[in-house]
């Protein structure tokens, strides 16, 4: 890989593969995402964090590898995790994994699937530095009592900052359902347990738990694994739910069923930071069922990709996830329909759809039916099997159906009425036709 890579608008794997977005964060003056990471061909193995930079969430530099297995507990890989920024220095939360044995023929795999996970931090005095041999600590021991946590399931530890220090939450599993584990610190370095909270509504194991203050309470974001269970990829699926949350005792409760984050089914794994000016903002890892062979600029084979960055917001009681303002503004180009995703330029449309409405982008088929918004891509997703080929919207509240729909060449991303819902799929072979009623095209 060339640490010359770029990408723009859409972070892409710089080459092999990528999954959940890490250590999310605006510091120093610019956005770091770091993402789980492996390096040596386009599927899941040995996680390291791959680093990236922006001084918008436009232009993204990819930076090269930041941590990697050093340490007898990180041995395996180097899951999951965050960021938080501590008296001007950058502290990195991650999983630590270990597997029992790896598999003969695969060393990047455990063999029978058995681990243990522990966390453990990295501070870095700049956000560009890391000592991978020098600056590791365990700060969170493998979990032994099945009542505190689970030894091998617990991880992706997500730390904020309260009025009296810090939080963390873990994605976790209990008695075959899924849970999480507060943990709490006053210097973002020694935890103890707090609590923890489990339901069957947290799916099998619980992965990637985020929770966001709001003016009106918390909103609560996990990934839940095997809530989808209808045999199409993909079974796990990234959800959400207002929430209360005790700081002093860690309580969680949910104030309402888990929704999903994104009607698409593809997006998992989000993470949420507080942008430049203090508004939520949440990255997810789109999934892709194949690598992308034949990217114009030389990274080779690719597999996964960051959603747009979405803001957080409830409005009207009702959590949205509009497209964050920056991202919208930069698509300021007249552009002719779809034609510039032939120079790999993504394009902005907006459209307002009647019942009964259609829109054909490239093959993508998009229609308003029902009160719902329904999409297909059967026809640019290359017959792949097993996944599932077409999403729909639950139905909308009003009459307005306003889409901002952002197109690339992999990933097809509808908003509708300014995040009230959002449908992003995966697409491979997307095409340059445009029919329907389209009001504009802009790309950057
Ligand atoms: C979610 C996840 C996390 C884990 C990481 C490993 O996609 O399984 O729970 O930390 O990916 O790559």
């Amino acid at each position: 890989m060339s640490v010359l890579t770029t990408d723009s608008v859409h972070l892409r794997a710089p080459g092999n593969w990528i999954n959940d977005p890490n250590g999310f964060i605006y510091y120093k003056g610019e956005y770091h995402l770091f993402y789980q990471y492996f390096p040596y061909a386009p599927r899941w193995g040995t996680m390291h964090w791959g680093h990236a930079v922006s001084p918008d969430l436009v232009h993204w530099e990819h930076l090269g590898v930041a941590l990697f297995p050093t340490k007898d507990y990180d041995r395996s890989g180097v899951f999951s995790g965050s960021a938080m920024e501590i008296d001007g220095r950058l502290h990195l939360y991650y999983s630590a994994v270990k597997y029992d044995q790896p598999k003969p023929e695969d060393i990047h795999l455990a063999d029978g699937d058995r681990f243990e996970t522990s966390q453990a931090m990295v501070i870095s005095p700049d956000g560009r530095q890391f000592d991978n041999w020098g600056g590791k600590e365990q700060i969170i021991p493998v979990l032994t009592d099945p009542a505190v946590g689970d030894k091998k399931d617990t991880r992706d530890p997500k730390v904020w900052r309260e009025k009296d220090g810090y939080r963390m939450i873990l994605g976790s599993t209990r008695d075959g359902s899924g849970r999480v584990i507060f943990f709490r610190s006053e210097d973002g370095e020694k935890w103890t347990y707090a609590n923890q909270y489990a339901s069957p509504q947290l799916g099998r194991i619980l992965e990637c738990p985020d929770l966001m203050k709001t003016e009106d309470g918390y909103i609560f974001v996990g990934s839940p694994m095997g809530v989808t269970a209808d045999g199409l990829s993909y079974a796990d699926q990234a959800m959400f739910a207002r929430a209360d949350f005790d700081p002093d005792t860690c309580a969680l409760s949910l104030r309402e069923p888990l929704a999903y984050l994104d009607w698409g089914l593809d997006l998992y794994a989000p993470q949420s930071t507080l942008d430049r000016e203090g508004r939520r903002v949440l990255v997810g890892w789109m999934r892709m069922p194949k690598p992308v062979e034949n990217w114009a600029d030389g990274r080779g084979p690719w597999n996964g990709m960051m959603s747009l960055p979405r803001l957080v917001q409830v409005r009207d009681g009702k959590v949205c996830f509009p497209v964050h303002p920056d991202v919208d503004a930069c698509f300021d180009k007249p552009a002719h329909g779809l034609a510039p995703l032939a120079e790999y330029k993504p394009v902005r449309l907006r459209a307002t759809l009647r019942e009964g409405d259609s829109l054909n982008l490239g093959g993508y088929r998009i229609r308003r039916t029902d009160g719902r918004i329904e999409a297909d891509r059967s026809a640019v997703f290359d017959s792949l099997q097993g996944c599932r080929l077409t999403a729909c919207t639950p139905v909308l509240e009003g009459d307005s159906c306003r889409l901002d729909i952002f197109a690339d060449r992999n990933l097809v991303e509808i908003f509708v009425n300014q995040g009230e819902y959002v449908l992003s799929h995966v697409v491979y072979g997307l095409g340059t036709e445009l029919e329907g009623p389209v009001e504009e095209a802009r790309t950057i």
